[in-house]
């Protein structure tokens, strides 16, 4: 298959690739969308028509950015819902009161470059835990609503941090090498696209579709961990509103009908590469290699210890 290139690009923001889309009728859940590129990317989702739930940790941050959107949307169906990535029984409680088919499901909600090894109640380490192992969950309990859409949606947030590092298999949790901050994003962030990879092999046969991108570096609590600030130089920078461009390309594009598997950057398939560049462009082969997405499924399964190899 041909990569998948567009008319958009690196400046693009959000609201031109939905330009012309009416999502009247569908329902999509963006996390994380409390702040930062998830609140662009559920404002643009918004003016489609679309009924779009944030899952957040803190409901009354959510409550504002819904209620701020609403506002200047016009679009009242913003519906907010508590979800903690690192918390089964918020995400389970996030299952269980899913109520009928989901169309889009934006998996954005991230943490980076935690400075010290923390680990969550289940004892994972909590880049890997939150950034991939929570969606993961959340996506495997939202399967059923997800097929019965008819053709739905799984968006990846991934980053180009996942060219720092592949996903270690035989040591997932730092228990034998050191603790590195951005080891720990990059293993995480290379989850979230052989996700999208593996959900595209088991899924597609149900009309779900995945896959993964790299939003550019925009300012966000994001870089809370490394001093509020980003390193990249202003001219490589992106709004917000540009930052959620490629997560809304992938969730609403024609062009994307029936594609998973893919990883996307400023709004076009990325290259893949077999050696860290420069630039910081491109996917990692690692990371798009099936045998790596199976894998991950059947590790993260196991992590879990609560769903079938079946599912
Ligand atoms: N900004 C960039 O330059 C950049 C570059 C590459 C990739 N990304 C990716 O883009 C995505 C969005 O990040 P952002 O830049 O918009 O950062 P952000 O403003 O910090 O947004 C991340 C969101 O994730 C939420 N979150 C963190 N831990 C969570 C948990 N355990 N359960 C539920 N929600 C949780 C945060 O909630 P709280 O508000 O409660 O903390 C926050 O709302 C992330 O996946 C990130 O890795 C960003």
């Amino acid at each position: 298959m041909d990569r998948i290139i567009t008319n958009f690009g690196f400046r693009t923001t959000a609201d031109e690739v939905a330009e012309g889309v009416d999502l009247t009728g569908k329902r999509a859940v963006v996390t994380g969308a409390a702040s930062g590129i998830g609140v662009e990317t559920t404002r643009t989702l918004a003016k489609t028509g679309a009924e779009v739930t944030i899952a957040v940790r803190n409901l009354e941050a959510g409550a504002k950015v819904a209620g701020e959107i609403m506002t200047t949307t016009g679009n009242k169906r913003i519906r907010v819902a508590q979800l903690d990535l690192n918390d089964r029984a918020s995400i389970n409680a996030f299952v269980a009161d899913w109520i009928g088919p989901l169309h889009i499901l934006v998996n954005n909600a991230g943490v980076m470059a935690i400075p010290d090894l923390r680990k969550t109640p289940g004892g994972w380490e909590m880049q890997f835990a939150t950034n991939h192992l929570g969606h993961f969950a959340l996506s495997l309990g939202l399967h059923d609503a997800l097929a019965s859409a008819g053709a739905a949606r799984i968006v990846v947030v991934s980053s180009s941090g996942h060219l720092l590092s592949p996903v270690v298999f035989d040591d997932i949790n730092f228990a034998f090498r050191n603790y590195d901050p951005w080891s720990a994003y990059g293993q995480s962030k290379t989850a979230n696209i052989l996700f999208a990879v593996g959900a595209t092999i088991r899924w597609a046969k149900d009309g779900i579709t995945s896959n993964a991108l790299n939003p550019g570096a925009i300012a966000t609590n994001l870089q809370r961990h490394i001093g509020g600030k980003l390193a990249t130089p202003p001219e490589r920078q992106k709004t917000p509103q540009q930052g959620a461009a490629t997560s809304v390309l992938l969730a609403t594009s024609p062009l994307l009908e029936g594609v998973g598997g893919h990883y996307f950057e400023n709004c076009n398939e990325a290259l893949t590469v077999t050696s860290r560049p420069d630039a910081y462009e491109g996917v990692a082969a690692y990371a798009l290699n099936a045998d790596n997405a199976n894998r991950l499924w059947d590790t993260s399964v196991d992590l879990l210890g609560q769903y079938s190899k079946q599912s």
